[in-house]
């Protein structure tokens, strides 16, 4: 089972997880992060420039982004990999040459995915993978019906993901049809996963991620099946979850050594 810790704020949430990335840093300076999009990671992104800014050292850690839109001209301020320039790199001080993001160039695309899974295979996989999750249910951009074993692909969005992710854009026709996504089964070779969510919105995506029967149709569900699970939940995200208390209680009587 994940394990499942509510915080107040979603700042608390960030902190708690920057530390333990920071930790892990410092016992492991070439660590791999896996880096989600989205505005979901932007506290620990932030909380993660301030133990920069208070001497923790990134420069030899690894990033890879978990997806890409496709087809967007290059250097777009919406495309994933100059978001994660903005948000990570610049912020955390990485070496832009450790940092990888899915191809999204229409010339080529057919071995996009192909030549990402070689990538993160050669490199050693993921140590932590970073995930906010969709109101589909998402993952990545691995909407409802992806299996569980599907690696680093093109996808076709759903029309709810490109209405939820048209606010970063000018207009619902410039949101992208497809994208290049690391699959779940990508996904779930990562060495530990820490699931975010924050605010009512993700309530619904969270309970049955968590806690709902483990299906293709919520592609959250797919964390259920992963050995070291960490969702961190503010409490309104956390406020359909059944089992709330349990998490609270077990939270509460957690032996210090644990960590997360
Ligand atoms: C995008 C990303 C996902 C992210 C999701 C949720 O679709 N591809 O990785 O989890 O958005 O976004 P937000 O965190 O803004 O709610």
């Amino acid at each position: 089972m994940a394990e499942v810790i509510v915080l107040d704020t979603k700042e608390a949430g960030a902190s708690l997880v920057a530390d333990h990335i920071a930790g892990l840093a410092r016992t492991n300076p070439a660590v791999t992060l896996g880096v989600a999009t989205g505005s979901t990671p932007l506290p620990v992104y932030a909380a993660l420039e301030e133990r920069a800014a208070n001497g923790a050292d990134f420069t030899q850690a690894a990033a890879f982004a978990l997806d890409e839109y496709v087809g967007l001209p290059d250097g777009h301020p919406e495309s994933y990999a100059a978001v994660v320039n903005r948000e990570v790199t610049q912020r955390l001080g990485l070496d832009t040459a450790r940092v990888h993001v899915p191809d999204g160039t229409l010339s080529g695309i057919e071995t996009a995915g192909e030549r990402y899974e070689r990538a993160l295979t050669e490199h050693g996989g993921v140590d932590l993978q970073l995930l906010g999750i969709g109101t589909t249910g998402h993952l990545g951009f691995n909407e409802p019906g992806s299996s569980f074993a599907s690696l680093t692909r093109v996808k076709t969005l759903t029309e709810r993901t490109r209405q939820d992710n048209a606010r970063f854009f000018d207009s619902l026709d410039q949101v992208p049809m497809h994208c290049v996504t690391q699959g779940l089964g990508t996904i779930l070779r990562a060495r530990h996963l820490v699931l975010l969510a924050f605010g009512e919105g993700k309530a619904g995506a969270i309970a049955q991620a968590v806690e709902g029967p483990v299906t293709a149709s919520m592609p959250g569900s797919a964390i259920q099946l992963h050995p070291h699970v960490t969702v961190v939940l503010d409490p309104a995200a956390a406020s359909a979850l059944q089992h709330r208390d349990y998490y609270r209680w077990a939270q509460d009587n957690k032996p210090a050594w644990q960590g997360i």
